[in-house]
């Protein structure tokens, strides 16, 4: 017994301690710098302090700044000062390179196929629940497969016949704020209205909503969603999955609870289909019809990765594109003359006929306003990846297992990329550079970069432009006074009060 506990404790020290020293040594030897780590917690002490030195983003006169990085990553902003923009720091005993410079990404990454890279195994833990072994989480031969088999699903072909699912819920919420408005109360808290209404397009999209089971699967992933947000986590130190063991626990209840009914979805799609009814055009029925048609070994998704493509689509579709919008509102209700310029474009576009697809390509300035948001205020403040080999970076080595943090927010307010004006909401700088002006074509990643970026992303600009439209159709809006601008990440990069808007029917 004595010797098996000894065993154990040489083993924990092997792995939490001697491995780590030897990475660092590794990297420090290979020229990488960064702060200095703490066993066992690393940097996370000084990354969860209150910070000083933080650029305000309000002033007095209701001026709002854009300038946001050093708030929402006061400790990156510092360590730059003193790292410069490629360094290491430390999640508990993880390494991460911390990356906010193109070029040295472009460098990095050219060459190494996107089947080599991994995603960082210290975050697998807390996504599991969410993702299950879906597309954001698989790795190498299997990602190429699942990427295969679900590209097709997003073509614009196919996601020509989805503008419809989407036109009523986000028409039911329209409908609800008339009401408030006639009611005597035009504020409303527009982060939350359209989390929720992107939540049920989402899932209407993913595999439908049209019996109770479906609505069932969406209650429930909702409801994990905020229990994994409760939970105060320590990635990466030892041992934190034990931490929190009673939404550790809830989330896999309803996890488990959730496979069940997207199973009991999937069946019954699947005896339709052999039954001969057309499948449904979301994406489980395209999916699914790729499968059937096509059911050989390595062409199609089993029954149980459809429910987890089912919830990753779900998890990494509908809070990004309702930050997108979000965030857009924000920047709208300070410029209410580019409010003004895309109603303009609207009435040219769509003028008194029903909105369709085709319009939404000539929605040109509303595509610089939705990349000038997601610049601004990049839903997703980070990518992150894996070395799964031993990658080489000119005379440098990136040793294999360390992980890697590329600083979106970072880059996307770089002035040395973007110029001086880079603060400021300027959506014409996208006129006629899909990079906005960008002094390196990897400065601009709200979508990420190489074979992983996002697959949803035609999706997801077809739903801004969408649900865009219809409110700048029936409404204007201004800040309300309530409103606190407050950016910050939540996974996503959010705004902590809300938004609250003061709406006024058109
Ligand atoms: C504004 C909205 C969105 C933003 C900002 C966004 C952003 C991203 C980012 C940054 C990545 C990681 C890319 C990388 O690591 O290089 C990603 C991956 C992914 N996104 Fe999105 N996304 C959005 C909407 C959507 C939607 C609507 C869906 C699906 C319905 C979706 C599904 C996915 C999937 C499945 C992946 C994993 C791709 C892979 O690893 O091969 N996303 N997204």
């Amino acid at each position: 017994m004595e010797v098996f506990f000894l065993f154990l404790i040489l083993k924990v020290l092997l792995l939490f301690w001697v491995t780590p020293l030897r990475v660092r040594h590794r990297l420090q030897k290979n020229g990488f710098g960064g702060p200095s780590p703490r066993f066992p917690l690393g940097n996370i002490e000084e990354m969860k302090k209150k910070q000083e030195g933080v650029t305000p983003l309000e002033f007095a006169d209701s001026i709002i700044s854009h300038d946001i990085h050093s708030n929402v990553f006061p400790y990156f902003a510092r360590w730059q000062k003193a790292h410069g923009k490629v360094f290491v720091y430390w999640l508990g005993t993880e390494p991460f390179l911390y990356v906010a410079d193109p070029e040295f990404l472009k460098r990095m990454s050219t060459g190494v196929l996107g089947k080599s890279w991994g995603k960082p195994n210290v975050f697998k833990h807390d996504r599991q629940p969410m993702f299950g072994k879906g597309l954001v989480m698989v790795e190498g031969d299997e990602w190429v497969r699942h990427r295969h088999v679900i590209t097709p699903a997003f073509s614009p072909a196919n996601l020509k016949v989805m503008a419809d699912l989407m036109m009523e819920p986000a028409t039911k919420m329209l409908d609800k704020w008339t009401l408030m408005v006639n009611s005597g109360n035009p504020e409303i808290d527009f982060e939350r209205e359209i989390t929720t209404t992107a939540g049920e397009i989402i899932a209407r999209t993913s595999f439908g909503l049209s019996n109770q089971n479906g609505r069932e699967v969406f209650e429930k992933l909702r409801d994990m969603q905020i229990t994994l947000f409760n939970s105060n986590r320590y990635v990466g130190v030892p041992f934190s999955k034990f931490m929190s063991p009673k939404q550790t626990l809830k989330a896999k209840k309803l996890g488990e609870e959730i496979d069940e009914l997207l199973l009991s979805i999937i069946s019954a799609r699947k005896e339709s289909i052999l039954s001969g009814s057309p499948p449904q055009r979301d994406l489980l029925g395209l999916l699914l019809e790729g499968s059937l048609s096509d059911g050989r070994k390595g062409k199609s998704l089993t029954t149980k990765e459809l429910v987890d493509e089912c919830k990753t689509f779900f998890f990494g579709g509908h809070e990004t594109t309702a930050l997108a919008l979000t965030w857009t509102l924000l920047l709208l209700a300070l410029h209410p003359d580019w409010q003004e310029q895309l109603r303009e474009e609207i009435q040219e576009v769509v003028g008194d006929k029903t909105l369709d697809y085709p319009m939404l390509s000539a929605l040109r300035k509303m595509g610089w306003v939705m990349n000038e948001a997601l610049r601004l205020y990049s839903p997703a403040p980070n990518a992150q990846r894996q070395a799964r080999e031993d990658i080489r970076v000119d005379d440098l080595v990136i040793p294999n297992g360390t992980n890697m943090w590329i600083d979106v927010v970072a880059m996307h307010h770089d002035p040395a990329l973007w110029g001086e004006d880079v603060n400021e909401f300027r959506p014409e700088r996208f006129k006629d550079d899909i990079n906005g002006g960008c002094k390196h074509k990897m400065g601009f990643l709200p979508f990420g970069f190489g074979g992983r970026m996002c697959v949803g992303r035609n999706l997801t600009t077809m739903e801004y432009k969408v649900v865009l439209t219809l409110i700048l159709t029936r409404f204007s809006f201004s800040l309300s006074p309530a409103y606190r601008h407050s950016p910050s990440i939540l996974l996503s990069l959010r705004p902590r009060h809300g938004l609250p808007l003061i709406i006024h029917p058109l």
